[in-house]
Formats: structure tokens, C-alpha cells, sequence
């Protein structure tokens, strides 16, 4: 099981998150940030302090972020596991279902604005 991080997050990137994480687990796309469902240990501390609330433990999600536990692991596909996202950086490793996401700023009704 993991935490995973959804579609609020995306053009938002609050990135409060990562100060949390006690293992660096939590990687930056483009777009939004990813946890490693490998190395994310489940310490629940990074979901309470989105203020978006963007992220959610796998088996809470709300159906419509549903297809989130597996964009955030197709996100690793070529990074594979790193043991650390501060090394890391940024990356243009975002998947198709979040690149091709409309812009908030096209899209005045996404959710989070
Ligand atoms: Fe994104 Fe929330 Fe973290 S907006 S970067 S999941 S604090
Ligand atoms: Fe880190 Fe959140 Fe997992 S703080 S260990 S990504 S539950």
C-alpha cells in the first residue's frame, strides 16, 4: 500500500508535502508531484498538510482520483527507484493522462482554482 498524490495537485504543486516526508518519496513532475509506491513507507504525515488535499492513503480515494495509484507509479516507469527525490529534481516524466490534462489557466472550472 502507498499514498498516493491526484489531479488537485496538478499546476498547483504546494510542494508543503515534501518537507514532511521523512523518507524523500515524494518526486516532481512537470506538472504535479508523485510518491514512490515502493519507497513511500506510509507514514500518512505529507496528507494532512496539502492544502488542496491532494493526497489521499490508496485504499481512501475517491473514485473519481481512482486512476491516480497507477499514474503515480507509470510516473517511475523510467526513473525506476531512486532512494531519494532531492537528487532527483525535476523531471518531464509526467504520464500522458496527466500531461494532456487542460491548463488551469484554460480551464477556469478545473477543480482548485
Ligand atoms: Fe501537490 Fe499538495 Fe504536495 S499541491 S505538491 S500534493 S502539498
Ligand atoms: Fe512520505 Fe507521505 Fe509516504 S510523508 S512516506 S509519501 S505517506
Amino acid at each position: 500500500m502507498t499514498y498516493v498524490i491526484t489531479e488537485p495537485c496538478v499546476d498547483v504543486k504546494d510542494k508543503t508535502c515534501i518537507d514532511e516526508c521523512p523518507v524523500d518519496c515524494i518526486y516532481e513532475g512537470a506538472r504535479m508531484l508523485y510518491i514512490h509506491p515502493d519507497e513511500c513507507v506510509d507514514c500518512g504525515a505529507c496528507e494532512p498538510v496539502c492544502p488542496v488535499e491532494a493526497i489521499y492513503y490508496e485504499d481512501d480515494l475517491p473514485e473519481q482520483w481512482g486512476e491516480y495509484t497507477q499514474i503515480n507509479a507509470d510516473f517511475f516507469a523510467e526513473l525506476g527507484s531512486p532512494g531519494g527525490a532531492s537528487k532527483v529534481g525535476l523531471t518531464e516524466n509526467d504520464p500522458p493522462a496527466v500531461k494532456n490534462l487542460p491548463s488551469r489557466a484554460e480551464d477556469p472550472a478545473a477543480p482548485g482554482v
